[in-house]
């Protein structure tokens, strides 16, 4: 079982992860952890769903599983493969040795020797300092028919594979789901889990966020960015920019040795921020000038 004894414990153990988390998210992840649950984080890009259960699994010493999702997933890849490659060589073997006894080897090569282990098996496995955190990132990128698949796997915690019999984690893993809804996932799997939707972080906790992700940014800069970045996002922009755009940002202005941000500062490193041309080009000529006048005179103390 899962030691957390309290909600604050919960945010301080993430913190101790350099992870910013706020009171709602860290209330869903200590349930999800007490109950057992799985946990289906939803929400805009680069707004720290993968990297909480990164945090999660460092902050409670467990192993991270990741099931990465992609259109054409299936539960063959996600559970399991025979090695063929080592399988071919035994035959080979055999038939070179003389007379192999085709039944022998039939059954010798479907053994946990020649199985691969893909992150759904994996998960299922016990681990030394118990039960691993299994991420089930991007789900959104699946089709439904893997969306039943996860859906038994996750109601019992056991794989069946014909050859072998079945498989049954001896304590159920820590599951996070994430999704970045580009396409909604179907209800009978989100009823399963305790759903959480990851906004954008508002100036203060992004900034928090900044100072563990970016220790080295000047205090004036890094507020300077947050306010930009969040001045940015209520533009009507074809991408925003997510938490991950600021850090990376605010990187290569230290990179670049800047200490304040000027139009002309910002117009040679939207790249970092915005990453389709159709929103860069709106931030051309005064425009990015307006929306940091607006920023920063949003910084001064009222
Ligand atoms: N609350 C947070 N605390 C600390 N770092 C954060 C936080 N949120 C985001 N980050 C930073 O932003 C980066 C991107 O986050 P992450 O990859 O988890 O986003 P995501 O929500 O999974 O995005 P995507 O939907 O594009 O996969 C992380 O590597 C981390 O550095
Ligand atoms: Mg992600």
């Amino acid at each position: 079982m899962v030691q957390v004894s309290s909600i604050d414990e919960v945010q301080q153990r993430l913190e101790g992860q350099d992870y910013v988390c706020d009171r709602a998210l860290a209330t869903v992840v200590f349930l999800a952890l007490k109950l057992g649950r799985p946990l289906f984080l939803e929400g805009e890009a680069g707004t720290g769903k993968t990297e909480i259960a990164k945090a999660i699994a460092a902050a409670l010493g467990r192993r991270l599983i990741r099931l990465q999702c992609y259109e054409g997933l299936d539960a063959a890849s996600a559970v399991y493969d025979w090695n063929f490659a080592a399988q071919m060589i035994a035959i080979r073997t055999a038939e070179a040795a003389g007379g192999a006894d085709r039944d022998a080897l039939k059954s010798e090569l479907f053994t946990e020797e020649y199985l691969i282990e893909r992150p759904l098996l994996q998960a299922m496995r016990p681990q030394v300092g118990g039960a691993p955190v299994l991420l089930i990132d991007e789900i959104d990128r699946t089709d439904e028919p893997f969306e039943a698949f996860l859906l038994e796997a996750l109601s019992d915690f056991q794989v069946t594979i014909p050859e072998l019999g079945t498989i049954r984690a001896p304590e159920p893993p820590i599951v996070i789901l994430t999704s970045n809804r580009t396409r909604e996932v179907h209800d009978a799997l989100k009823r399963r889990c305790l759903y959480h939707w990851v906004d954008y972080p508002n100036f203060e906790r992004e900034l928090e966020i900044l100072h563990a992700r970016a220790p080295e940014a000047a205090e004036a800069l890094s507020r300077e960015v947050v306010a930009f970045v969040q001045r940015l996002r209520t533009e009507d922009l074809f991408k925003k920019p997510g938490v991950a755009e600021t850090i990376d940002w605010a990187k290569c202005l230290l990179a670049l040795d800047v200490i304040d941000l000027s139009p002309e500062v910002i117009a040679d490193t939207l790249g970092a921020i915005l990453k389709y041309q159709d929103d860069i080009a709106r931030l051309q000529g005064s425009e990015a000038k307006r929306l940091l006048d607006e920023a920063k005179a949003g910084l001064e103390p009222a």
